[in-house]
């Protein structure tokens, strides 16, 4: 545990337990250096209290990259509330106020939006402790409502980027896209897809979401132990990290990959295994700013929905620059995606 925090670059870990659920609340703030650091909110159980404290601060990292690579204002956190495997799930609406009082302690050290397993409803809680800065309530409490739509119309300029650089053509008509995980991203990406003439495959473990997507939508359903040796033009993870690694790259049968999950790659080097296999790779932490940059922008910055929309549009253009950059410099996309957000961290401690 000493050597997770000592080898992390980040600033600084708050951690409370919420003793009647028995849950751990982790907040990591990696960087305050852009802006106040912002981030979701993670809850889920971890086989153990140190894989929690390690999926915060990695989460939390990948969020200054992703507002430096997006030149946006902000810094990065994340916040993890681990759940117990026996957790009753009537302590949830205290333990999300138990939650909300430490935001509120902060005073606007870290500004929560929410992330897998918490939703604008649970932002509406947390947000009636008095937090400062709790994004993403639902608009009936005055918010902009959830952020998966927005981070769906990223990854799909995304994708647009990729097809532009793989094709010179960025239309997805015709090209074939397995999109792993539907949920709040997952499902409004679907949509955009299918609007766009793409042809789409899913795979997902939720029994009422495949019934949706495979009967009543006629979508090919992939059983999750086939993902990884599907083939298809892009491969589009939106569920959780780490499933990008040695054992799973080689069975790859696409051309690319441009998803919106977090933290793909189970370590550094598997960028390095995708170019290998020339697989196109499109960085998580450039493509998936889309909902928390709307989502502020609008909340915060003052923002119309079309401007956000014009902004959202901007990842195409960030992605086409990494993808001329890996190419030119002989180095992978998620190394010249990180060159950029140094420059950008860097530039600004010179001003
Ligand atoms: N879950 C979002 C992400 O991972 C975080 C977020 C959403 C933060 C909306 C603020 C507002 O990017």
């Amino acid at each position: 545990m000493e050597s997770l925090l000592r080898n992390w670059n980040g600033e600084s870990v708050i951690i409370r337990f919420d003793r009647p659920s028995g849950a751990w609340i982790i907040i990591a703030i990696h960087s305050t250096f852009l802006g106040p650091a912002i981030g979701g909110t993670r809850m889920k159980s971890y086989p153990n209290f140190k894989a929690a404290l390690e999926d915060a601060l990695q989460l939390a990292a990948s969020m200054t990259y992703k507002f430096a690579a997006a030149d946006f204002p902000s810094g990065g956190g994340k916040a993890v509330i681990a759940l117990p495997s026996s957790f009753d799930i009537h302590e949830r609406p205290s333990l999300l106020r138990h939650y909300g009082t430490l935001l509120k302690q902060l005073g606007g050290l870290f500004q929560a939006g929410p992330d897998v397993g918490t939703s604008p409803a649970d932002m509406d809680i947390i947000a009636e402790t008095g937090a400062p800065f709790v994004f993403c309530r639902t608009p009936e409490k005055g918010g902009a409502g959830g952020s998966g739509k927005w981070t769906a119309l990223g990854v799909f300029h995304g994708m647009q980027a990729v097809c532009k650089q793989l094709f010179d053509n960025e239309s997805l008509r015709e090209r074939v896209v397995m999109v792993q995980g539907t949920g709040s991203v997952g499902h409004p990406l679907i949509e955009l897809l299918l609007k766009d003439g793409a042809e789409v495959l899913f795979s997902e473990v939720n029994q009422t979401a495949i019934q949706h997507f495979r009967d009543k939508l006629k979508l090919p359903f992939v059983p999750p132990k086939r993902v990884y040796d599907t083939p298809c033009d892009i491969f589009a993870p939106c569920a959780l990290g780490g499933i990008l690694n040695k054992d799973t790259i080689p069975r790859l049968k696409c051309t690319a990959i441009a998803g919106a999950a977090n933290n793909q790659l189970a370590e550094p080097t598997d960028a390095v295994r995708l170019m290998k296999r020339n697989i196109l790779y499109a960085p998580d932490f450039i493509i998936s700013i889309g909902g928390a940059m709307a989502i502020i922008g609008i909340e915060r910055m003052g923002w119309s929905t079309d401007e956000a929309r014009a902004k959202v549009n901007s990842i195409k253009q960030t992605m086409l620059r990494v993808f001329k950059l890996a190419k030119d410099d002989h180095i992978t996309t998620d190394a010249a995606a990180k060159r950029i957000v140094d420059s950008r961290l860097s530039r600004t401690e010179s001003k």
